[in-house]
């Protein structure tokens, strides 16, 4: 398949320089947009928390977001990828290995290429079990930057327990998963941490906020502690491909009655009736 590297769409080939800063520090940017039959789910969305991440890092995006949006929109139609994500990174660049920011302009480094990728069906249907583990990461999770090693001991001590996803309590509060944003159901009510600092603001988690409105649930960006989470009657999941993922034991816990629940099927209905 073929791979953008800068503004050159080519055949996929070793592009990364050893003293890339990327590759060195994890100093760098990403995104994973979701492709649903061709299509590029919340491109725009994806691209403008992409600029964000780019500004909190003074990391300059090598040329114009509508240029980089017609090269992937290319990226997928070359690709032929039906189902699947596009992986876009963009690193500060190439320059001597010495930790602050290269004195000189360096050129930033952009590379993204298509992944096949099928959506959870039987986890969505079906609900997944998921583990708690502690939040050790740095305070700045709302950038999505390339530094990922808690969220990757997270997601392997979870895969290591058959569980879908590990997640994370700052001490008593619950702010998010290695990898997707959480949501609990209490009674008529859905919560989930507030966007600050301390969570990546999903594309997902907003766009079921957006359905919630619209489906007249209430929603509340409130935080809920452990406790909360392990005597919700349900829980569930949100990111990129993965959508809504049902919550149905936390370690040794059952939630609600240990199938997905009425509100979480709802949802998931309504949103897979958009991604369509
Ligand atoms: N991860 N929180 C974290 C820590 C994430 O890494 C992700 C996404 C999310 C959900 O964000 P969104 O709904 O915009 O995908 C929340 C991507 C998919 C990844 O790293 O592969």
């Amino acid at each position: 398949t073929k791979m953008l590297f800068n503004d050159s769409i080519m055949d996929r080939k070793k592009v990364i320089d050893i003293e890339d800063r990327g590759y060195q520090f994890g100093d760098g940017i990403y995104e994973v947009v979701g492709i649903y039959n061709g299509r590029a789910f919340l491109l725009d969305e994806h691209l403008e928390r992409l600029q964000r991440s780019a500004k909190e890092l003074k990391i300059n995006i090598p040329y114009s977001v509508n240029r980089l949006k017609e090269q992937l929109l290319e990226l997928v139609k070359i690709n032929g990828l039906k189902e699947g994500v596009i992986y876009l990174q963009i690193s500060r660049g190439v320059a001597e290995r010495w930790h602050q920011f290269p004195v000189e302009e360096v050129a930033p480094v952009l590379v993204a290429y298509t992944k096949e990728e099928e959506t959870l069906k039987e986890e969505e249907d079906n609900g997944a079990t998921a583990i708690l583990t502690q939040d050790i990461r740095w305070l700045r999770c709302d950038i999505k930057t390339l530094n990922l090693l808690p969220n990757v001991l997270g997601k392997q001590k979870a895969t290591e327990k058959q569980a879908v996803e590990a997640i994370f309590h700052r001490g008593d509060i619950i702010t998010e998963a290695s990898a997707s944003n959480v949501f609990i159901v209490k009674g008529s009510v859905l919560y989930t941490h507030p966007a600050n600092h301390f969570i990546l603001n999903g594309i997902t988690r907003r766009k079921v906020i957006d359905l919630c409105n619209e489906l007249d649930l209430d929603v509340r960006e409130e935080t809920y502690s452990v406790s909360d989470l392990l005597s919700a009657d349900e829980v569930f999941i949100t990111a990129t491909k993965l959508d809504i993922v049902p919550i149905i034991r936390i370690d040794e816990v059952l939630i609600g009655e240990g199938i997905p629940g009425k509100y979480t099927t709802r949802i998931l209905q309504a949103y897979r009736d958009i991604i369509r």
